[in-house]
């Protein structure tokens, strides 16, 4: 154990350029991405807390006048990445791109500041981010939900942070591909083009960006004009839970409770018409097509996460979870393997992701302490053994995508050492 945490800091600190951390060494991923910067900061505070304050502090210098937090900041322009800057062609002091990803960043803050003295310098730096965080949470609400159903929107799968899963079969297959659409994909040369998502998933990923682009990613256009808008189960717990997260930084540092309140009840009772208990389903909601979506994710046990005041579901929850992954070597997979569509070794149609076990270790710590230390000590193990990747088989543990990633050695220093 002792070898692999000191692996998991030269992980970090190898891929770490000024202020900010890239997901990988590798040329895949050159760039601040939103999501992975949390589970970042999350690693750096274990062993240098101004690493991860100034991780969290570096995204929210590229947040947009209207509260967005982008998910990518292309600080370094010189990069072979697709879509890169100018592509995209927008941002606010940082070149960015116009979409968000998953807002983890609030829930990650708050486990920070529970497990650390913090100096008065330090103090200050919290407060302005928390603010920031408030700021990018009241965006969400507004244009992500404009009919305050509780429930918010992605418009983009990579919005998700889980781009090619499964969940956007259904809502992608109706996007008309661009006509004469001309780009270059950086990401096959680097990465075997088996583990990544198809070029006809590209085409409609580059089509919707292109879309949002001509509509200026005008917030309150976009809600109504874009090509894809879904509710992911996923997503909203981690929001839900981001939320209730902000409230407690709120209260902590005396500032004002914002709208949070209301929206982290109505959420409650709404999310939780997601899951099906008769049968044991999670739906998503495909809002453009008006088309539901049953995909057995694992992201869907994310509701586990948003700890829900309900046992009863709760339970019944953590029962389906206990036989997702039954029969498999290594846990989990992002797709349920007896799925039609699960595929062992693409990106985010079956492969384990250490940042989705996380969450649903987060999500059962104080629901099922037993179970809870078993999806620990499993991860824990695998990445001992294979090493920090990005992705694993759930069939042999076979480590694919980049090598050196950071938010796996993020990660193993959270799970080994809190
Ligand atoms: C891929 C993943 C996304 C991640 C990014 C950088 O796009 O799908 O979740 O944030 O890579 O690691």
């Amino acid at each position: 154990m002792k070898a692999s945490i000191k692996k998991a800091k030269k992980v970090l600190l190898g891929n770490r350029r000024s202020g900010y951390t890239l997901p990988t060494n590798n040329k895949l991923y050159p760039a601040q991405w939103n999501w992975d910067s949390a589970f970042i900061a999350l690693g750096y505070s274990y062993f240098n807390l101004n690493f991860a304050l100034g991780e969290i502090s570096t995204l929210l210098k590229g947040q947009w006048k209207d509260g967005m937090v982008p998910h990518i900041l292309f600080h370094n322009k010189n990069t072979n990445y697709y879509p890169n800057y100018s592509v995209w062609n927008c941002g606010n002091k940082i070149s960015s791109s116009g979409i968000t990803q998953p807002p983890i960043m609030t829930s990650v803050l708050k486990k920070i500041v529970e497990k650390n003295e913090l100096n008065k310098k330090q103090k200050l730096k919290v407060i302005k981010i928390v603010k920031n965080l408030n700021k990018y949470h009241e965006w969400f609400i507004k244009f992500r939900d404009p009919k305050k159903t509780g429930l918010v929107s992605i418009l983009h799968p990579w919005e998700s942070g889980y781009d090619n899963s499964p969940l956007w079969d259904i809502p992608m297959s109706k996007i008309k591909v661009e006509k004469d659409l001309k780009y270059k994909r950086g990401d096959v040369k680097v990465v075997n083009p088996e583990y990544r998502p198809l070029d006809i998933d590209y085409d409609r990923y580059v089509t919707i960006k292109n879309f949002l682009k001509k509509n200026k990613y005008n917030t309150k256009k976009i809600y109504k004009a874009s090509l894809f808008n879904v509710v992911d189960i996923g997503f909203n717990s981690i929001f839900l839970k981001a939320n209730k997260d902000l409230l407690v930084l709120l209260k902590k540092f005396n500032l004002n409770i914002s709208k949070i309140k209301n929206y982290i009840a109505l959420t409650e009772t709404k999310i939780i018409k997601l899951y099906n208990h008769k049968n044991n389903t999670f739906i998503c909601k495909d809002l453009k097509n008006k088309k539901k979506i049953r995909i057995p994710s694992i992201t869907n046990y994310f509701l586990l996460y948003a700890d829900l005041k309900n046992e009863l579901i709760n339970k019944k929850i953590i029962n389906s979870l206990k036989n997702y992954n039954k029969k498999e070597k290594y846990i989990f997979s992002s797709i349920k393997p007896n799925h039609k569509n699960f595929e062992e070794k693409r990106y985010w149609r079956g492969p384990v992701w250490i940042n989705c076990n996380w969450i649903i270790y987060q999500g059962l710590k104080n629901k099922d302490k037993l179970f809870s230390e078993y999806v620990k000590q499993k991860t824990i193990q695998m990445l001992e053994k294979k090493g920090f990747h990005e992705y694993y088989s759930c069939k042999n543990g076979k480590s694919m995508g980049a090598n050196n990633f950071s938010w796996s050695a993020a990660l193993y220093l959270d799970l080994v050492l809190s």
